[in-house]
C-alpha cells in the first residue's frame, strides 16, 4: 500500500450520520496532483472507490471494501469581474457554508438562500443542492472534474451537467467516473432576492428587516434551518433523507379528494410535487425512535442517529417509512441520500 494511504480507518468522523464503519484504504487529496498520484498508486479496475467531501449525503451501511478519498482541495479565487457579476472559483474540498459566508462577506448574491447546508463545494453540484426557492444551478457557471480513468481534468458547462431537482449527470450516466476538483459560480453585485419561501418573509419581519441584503437573507435562512433541522455536530443526520416525489396530476387528484390538506407545489412537466415530510408525519413517524435510529421530531423528512445506530438500522427505518407512505397515499418516496454498501 502506498505511504500516503492508511488502512483500516474508521469513517465515523467523515460522515454526518456518524456511522462507525471502516474503510480498507483511506487517502486525502489537497490538489489535483495528489489526486492523480493516489489514483496512479491504486488498481482502480479492482478497487471500489468512494470520494467524500463533507460526507453529509451518504448512509454507510457496511465496512467499505476499497479506497476512500477525502477531497481536501481548497481555495476561493475571483476569476473575472464586470459591473454586474463576478466569476468565482472554489476548490471542491471547500466547505459549502464557508464559501457561502465568503460570498456574504463580499456582499455577492445568488447563494445566500443556500446558507448552512452541510457538505462540500465539490459535492454540491452532484445533487444540485437546493433550499428556500433557490438551487445551486441558478448561480452555477461551470466546473472542473478529473476523469478517474484517464487522469485528465475536464470542464463541464451548466448544460453538460444536466441539472434537475436534486439531480445531475454525475448521479446518472457519469456516476463514479469523475471527481469534481473545483466549481465556478456567477455571483451578482446587485442580486434580485428570492424571498418566496414564506418562512423567510416571517423571519425578516420578526427581525424588523425592511431593507433586503445578502447578509439579512443569509441570517434568516440560518435561523430557519437552526429551528427545524438538527445540527450534525449534535445529532447525526444527512438532511432530508427522501426526495419530495413528483406525481402525475391524475394521481394527485385522487389523493387530494381524500386528503385536502396535502402540501403540494407545481412540479416539472405538469406534475405535482408533494411534501414527503408532510406524508411521513401523517403516517405517524415524526419523533419516532427505535434504539438510536429515529425520525426527527421537528422535520419528519430527516432521519437521525442519536448515537450508535448502524446504517442498516437507519435503512430499515427508512424502508418502514416508505412502505407506510406507499400504503397510505399510494406514493413511492425515494432516498435523497446515497446508500453505500
Ligand atoms: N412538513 C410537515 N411535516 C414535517 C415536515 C414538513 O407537514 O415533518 C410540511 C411543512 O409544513 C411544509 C412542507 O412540508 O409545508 C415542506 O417542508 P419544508 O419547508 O421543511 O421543506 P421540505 O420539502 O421538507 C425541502 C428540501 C430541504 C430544504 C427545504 C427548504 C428536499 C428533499 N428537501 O424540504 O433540503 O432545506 O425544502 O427549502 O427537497 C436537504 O436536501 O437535505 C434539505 C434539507
Amino acid at each position: 500500500m502506498p505511504q500516503s494511504q492508511k488502512s483500516n480507518v474508521s469513517l465515523k468522523p467523515y460522515n454526518t450520520f456518524g456511522i462507525d464503519v471502516k474503510t480498507s484504504q483511506f487517502a486525502e487529496a489537497d490538489s489535483i496532483e495528489s489526486l492523480r498520484n493516489i489514483l496512479l498508486q491504486t488498481d482502480i479496475s479492482k478497487t471500489p472507490l468512494l470520494v467524500l467531501g463533507g460526507g453529509s449525503n451518504i448512509l454507510l451501511m457496511a465496512d467499505f471494501p476499497g479506497l476512500v478519498i477525502l477531497n481536501q482541495i481548497k481555495g476561493i479565487e475571483v476569476v473575472s469581474e464586470n459591473d454586474k457579476t463576478l466569476i468565482v472559483k472554489a476548490g471542491g474540498g471547500e466547505r459549502w457554508h464557508q464559501f457561502v459566508l465568503w460570498a456574504v462577506e463580499h456582499n455577492l448574491g445568488g447563494i445566500e438562500n443556500l446558507s448552512l447546508i452541510p457538505g462540500s463545494v465539490g459535492a454540491a453540484p452532484i445533487q444540485n443542492i437546493g433550499a428556500y426557492g433557490v438551487e445551486l444551478k441558478d448561480s452555477f457557471h461551470s466546473l472542473e472534474a478529473l476523469n478517474i480513468s484517464t487522469g485528465v481534468v475536464q470542464t463541464f458547462t451548466k448544460e453538460e451537467c444536466k441539472f434537475g431537482y436534486r439531480n445531475s449527470v454525475f448521479k446518472n450516466e457519469l456516476k463514479g467516473k469523475y471527481i469534481i476538483t473545483s466549481v465556478m459560480f456567477e455571483l451578482k453585485k446587485n442580486p434580485v432576492f428570492n424571498t418566496s419561501y414564506g418562512a423567510i418573509q416571517s423571519e425578516l419581519e420578526k427581525n424588523g428587516i425592511t431593507e433586503l441584503s445578502v447578509k439579512a437573507i443569509s441570517d434568516a435562512v440560518i435561523a430557519i434551518r437552526r429551528s427545524k433541522l438538527p445540527d450534525p455536530a449534535e445529532i447525526g443526520n444527512a438532511g432530508s433523507f427522501f426526495k419530495n416525489p413528483e406525481i402525475e396530476k391524475s394521481q394527485f387528484d385522487v389523493i387530494h379528494e381524500k386528503h385536502h390538506d396535502i402540501v403540494h407545489y407545481p412540479g416539472a412537466d405538469g406534475k405535482i410535487k408533494v411534501a414527503a415530510g408532510w406524508m411521513i408525519e401523517q403516517c405517524g413517524w415524526k419523533g419516532f425512535r427505535d434504539g438510536d435510529a429515529g425520525c426527527h421530531a421537528k422535520q419528519a423528512l430527516v432521519l437521525v442517529n442519536y448515537g450508535k445506530a448502524t446504517g442498516e438500522q437507519l435503512y430499515n427505518l427508512a424502508l418502514k417509512i416508505s412502505h407506510s407512505v406507499q400504503d397510505k397515499f399510494g406514493v413511492t418516496i425515494e432516498p435523497e441520500v446515497n446508500l453505500i454498501g
